[in-house]
């Protein structure tokens, strides 16, 4: 990794900035050097730009589209994305992951935002994909708590943990798509491929 792109996340890091665990991480860039075909990604929860910037350095024609709702996050991620000499593939817009329009459709569309939402999300971009257009969840694990009860102790938690596991099951029975879950990679990632 360059140095500047390791400066951005150990950054992250030390502000407790949520950017995706190492090994997603690792995840997302070996599906994407593996599938030579997806070249336009959208991206929902930018943060400070760090995994935009990973997934636009696989390949040179690699084009992302990022929507972060928070406006500090989104002036980081922009100041990031320039001086990575981004912008021209990196486009990062300020707004609410449900409320994005765009005509675009996309061969990868990343889900990082607010997991209580993540129903709402894929309804909302399937006019924006096509047969082939993966789907790709981080957090369907949310620490392990989903898989296990006994880890989560307040209300709030539990019934976060009620909508991903709901989520989950919905997507890996939805006929739409053909969907693996890596239960142990990132914090539980599920890739999502719509059949038709
Ligand atoms: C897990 S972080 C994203 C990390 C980033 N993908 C990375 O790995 O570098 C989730 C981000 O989603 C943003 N977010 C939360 N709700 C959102 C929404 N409704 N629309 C867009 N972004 C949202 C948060 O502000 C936060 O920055």
């Amino acid at each position: 990794m360059k140095d500047s792109l390791k400066m951005i996340h150990d950054t992250a890091r030390e502000n407790h900035i949520p950017i995706m665990k190492d090994d997603g991480m690792d995840f997302l860039i070996e599906y994407l050097t593996s599938h030579e075909n997806i070249r336009d990604i959208l991206e929902i929860g930018t943060a400070v730009g760090y995994s935009a910037i990973r997934m636009a350095s696989v390949r040179w024609d690699m084009t992302v589209d990022t929507v972060e709702v928070d406006p500090a996050m989104y002036a980081q991620a922009v100041k990031n994305v320039e001086a990575e000499s981004l912008s021209d593939r990196i486009h990062c817009y300020l707004c609410d992951g449900a409320q994005f329009e765009t005509d675009r459709i996309y061969d990868l569309i990343f889900i990082d935002a607010a997991k209580s939402q993540y129903r709402r999300y894929l309804e909302h971009f399937m006019k924006n994909s096509r047969p082939g257009t993966v789907f790709l969840f981080d957090n369907l694990a949310f620490h392990g708590i989903v898989d296990d009860n006994s880890l989560s102790h307040n209300r709030s938690t539990v019934q976060m943990v009620h909508k991903i596991r709901k989520f989950r099951d919905h997507l890996l029975q939805d006929e739409r798509f053909d969907t693996v879950y890596y239960e142990d990679s990132g914090d539980g990632i599920a890739v999502a491929c719509r059949r038709l």
